[in-house]
This record gives structure tokens, C-alpha cells and sequence, in this order.
């Protein structure tokens, strides 16, 4: 095997002299402060069981999709999945990604086009970023959640710009790594006013808020004023995958265009079955205790877990340290990379699963723990986590 190269041996060091270096660990069995599997579903038996029995129950037994869904990788599966969703998220339709990522990549390298421009709040997930760097659309970024520099960006763009270009607006519900979420209502009434197409990434709403989890734009009754939604499974659904939700032709249009979707292999069916018994579990753990469907009422489990947590930091005098959240993301801001990981290693130790969250993933200063409550975290537990960073506060500064 041949050395890697000179200058990228460099670049690995230079990660490693910032404390930055990233490296592939083996999970412990501590307490789950850091997954994204906010429900447990990741873990659970009924859905694990449950896809096995659609499969059979349509008596589909194979183990991978074998070509792209252009060729020979679509199957009923797909098409009962993606009517399912399209009916359960209040869509025209609905098209399956093999992840997230590929669904933001596919859709931002793709849709805009010269001449249009996209505007993204400051902090957009990766994937989106990297969507629009593909295409070739101008693209600026507004300041977090704020509308009024959102506002003065697209009068400035509609003065500048192509007279027929669009505008799209981009933001998600749920900010993957702060927690917090846009003023939706207000954000679309902007985008309706100033005829922009908004697109709303819904990963880490979906299955924790709106009705039955389907996200926080049908929380507010939004689904008809957007272009297009991302929801994805490798969060609360616990499985793999996503899709976008939009209208009949835009399904067409990223049928035909959206790279990440044409050229690759689709997902395994068993992976489809598992978003299947994972959107049917999502009725049962959402339904209120006492009726016929009532699973424990999971659902309701987090969103105590979050109003309690949200009180601890009030009672142990620690919310001037955490970024304010009502979803099941917190972050306790420790900037520098080297007191964000040595406090992390700290509750490691005292058996927390907390992980930090460094430069460059976040900006130079805004480097973090990011804590991820659970339906199954107990009171005790999220105590005893607040306790021990209360107890290193003075190391923070
Ligand atoms: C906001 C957001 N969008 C998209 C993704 C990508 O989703 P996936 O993990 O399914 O690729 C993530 C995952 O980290 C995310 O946080």
C-alpha cells in the first residue's frame, strides 16, 4: 500500500495540534446522552419484528435492492413506503433518499439554478452546504433565525439579481446542532410575501414534534406554503434513510436530475420495511394513554424529559451556559476545543455519554457538549449529568 501524500499528512497534523483530529470509537455501554435515537426506536424490538413481518407478509425475502431504482432497485416496497409517508406528512408525494445526506446533496445541487439563489441560515447542516457548493445557483447565508437579515438579504438580491430568478430560502425546524428552531409561521409568511420557494429540513423534528411526529411544519399547518421538505430516518424513526416531500413534479424533476438519487444503489428492502414498522409505531407511541392503540405513551416521556431538564438548568443556575432549547438537543457551551473534549472525557468517566462538538464542525468559540435527551432517560439520570457539569463550571472560561 502506498503512503498518503506529503501535504495531507500536514493537514491531518495541523487537526491534531488544534485538538481537532477526529477518530472512530467503539460505543460504551454509558448512559446515551449522545445518540440521536430520541425515541429508542433504534432499539426496538416491536419495530425490528414488525418490519420482519412486512416483509414476509409480502412475502419479499430478498436482502438488497440490486441496482439503482432507475433500473432494477425499485420494487412495491418503495412505492408503498413512499405512499405512506405522502399521505402520513400531508404531501402531494414523496421520494426516498438513501439518507439525509443524499436527500439535501441531490436536492440543492440540483434544483437551483443559474441566475436563482439561495439563501441559508448561518448555521444549515453540512449536507445542505454541500448541496448548494455542487450547483450552480449564488448562494448567501442569513443570520441565524433571524428574519429581518433574511428580509434586507432578499430585497437586496431581488435589486441585483436575474429578473426571472428564483430565490430559494432554506432553514430547518430543528437546528441540528444548537437545538433551537426558526420562527416557522413568521419565516414562511416572509417567503409567501416575497415569493421566495422556502425548503424546511425537518431531521430532528420529525417523530418528536406535530401531530403524531410528522414534524414542525404540520405543527403549525404549513405543508401547502413550502416547496419542499426533508425528513429523515436515522434520527427518532431510528433506521436509515429519508425523503423529500414536495409536489408531483418536482418528484419528477429530481427523478431525472438529482444525481445522488439516479446513481446509486437503492436501500436494502429490509431497511424500507423498517421505516414502514417505524411511521406505524409513531401512531402508537404518540396516542394518549387509555385509548385502544396506547403504546407507554414514549412521546410524552420526551417531551417531559425536555421541560424537566429545561427546570434543572434553571434550579442548579446553569441556563447562562446553554444554548435555550425546547427540542431534545442542549448544548452547554464550553469554548476551546481542548476544555470542550477534557469535560467530556469527565462525564465519560462519571458514565454520561456526552460527546463534544469542536471547531471546525462549529465556529472557533462556540465549541460544545451537545446533549441528547431521550424518552428513556430517567430524572435521576439527567440530574446526575447537570451535577457533575455544574460541578466543573470554573473550568469553563
Ligand atoms: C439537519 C440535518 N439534515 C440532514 C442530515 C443528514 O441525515 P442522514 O444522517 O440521514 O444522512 C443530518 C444528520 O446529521 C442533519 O442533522
Amino acid at each position: 500500500m502506498t503512503d498518503l501524500p506529503k501535504k495531507l499528512k500536514l493537514k491531518l497534523k495541523k487537526r491534531q495540534d488544534n485538538n481537532a483530529l477526529r477518530s472512530l470509537t467503539l460505543p460504551e455501554s454509558l448512559i446515551d446522552f449522545s445518540s440521536n435515537d430520541y425515541l429508542g426506536f433504534a432499539r426496538g424490538p416491536q419495530i425490528y419484528e414488525a418490519a420482519g413481518q412486512i416483509m414476509a407478509k409480502r412475502n419479499f425475502l430478498h436482502n438488497g435492492a440490486t441496482g439503482s431504482r432507475l433500473l432494477s432497485g425499485n420494487n412495491g416496497l418503495y412505492m408503498e413506503l413512499e405512499e405512506l409517508l405522502a399521505g402520513f406528512h400531508n404531501s402531494e408525494v414523496a421520494l426516498v433518499f438513501n439518507s439525509g445526506y443524499d436527500a439535501n446533496v441531490g436536492f440543492f445541487a440540483s434544483v437551483p439554478q443559474r441566475g436563482d439563489t439561495v439563501l441559508f441560515d448561518g448555521l444549515i447542516h453540512a449536507s445542505i452546504r454541500d448541496g448548494i457548493g455542487l450547483g450552480l445557483a449564488k448562494s448567501y447565508k442569513f443570520k441565524h433565525n433571524d428574519l429581518e437579515n433574511l428580509e434586507a438579504i432578499i430585497r437586496r438580491c431581488r435589486k441585483t439579481g436575474t429578473p426571472d430568478g428564483e430565490i430559494f430560502v432554506v432553514t430547518e425546524s430543528v437546528f441540528s446542532m444548537d437545538g433551537d428552531s426558526p420562527d416557522l409561521p413568521a419565516l414562511t409568511q416572509v417567503c409567501t410575501s416575497n415569493h421566495c420557494r422556502l425548503v424546511i429540513d425537518e431531521a430532528h423534528a420529525v417523530g418528536v414534534f406535530g401531530p403524531n411526529g410528522a414534524g414542525l411544519a404540520q405543527e403549525y399547518g404549513l405543508e401547502d406554503a413550502l416547496f419542499a421538505r426533508i425528513v429523515t430516518f436515522g434520527k427518532a424513526i431510528g433506521c436509515h434513510g429519508a425523503a423529500i416531500l414536495g409536489s408531483e413534479t418536482l418528484k419528477a424533476y429530481l427523478v431525472n436530475f438529482a444525481r445522488s438519487f439516479i446513481y446509486t444503489t437503492g436501500l436494502p428492502p429490509h431497511s424500507l420495511a423498517t421505516i414502514m414498522a417505524a411511521y406505524d409505531h409513531l401512531s402508537v407511541i404518540h396516542t394518549p394513554i387509555g385509548s385502544d392503540r396506547s403504546g407507554r405513551n414514549t412521546a410524552l416521556s420526551l417531551r417531559k424529559n425536555i421541560e424537566s431538564f429545561n427546570q434543572n438548568l434553571k434550579t442548579l443556575n446553569l441556563t447562562q451556559f446553554f444554548i435555550p432549547s425546547q427540542s431534545a438537543i442542549h448544548c452547554c457551551l464550553v469554548p476551546n476545543n481542548e476544555r470542550a473534549k477534557r469535560l467530556a472525557q469527565n462525564l465519560r468517566e462519571s458514565n454520561f455519554d456526552v460527546r463534544p462538538i469542536l471547531s471546525p464542525t462549529v465556529p472557533k468559540g462556540m465549541e460544545r457538549l451537545r446533549i441528547c435527551l431521550h424518552s428513556y432517560n430517567r430524572e435521576e439520570e439527567m440530574n446526575g449529568l447537570l451535577k457533575a457539569i455544574q460541578k466543573h463550571t470554573p473550568d469553563f472560561a
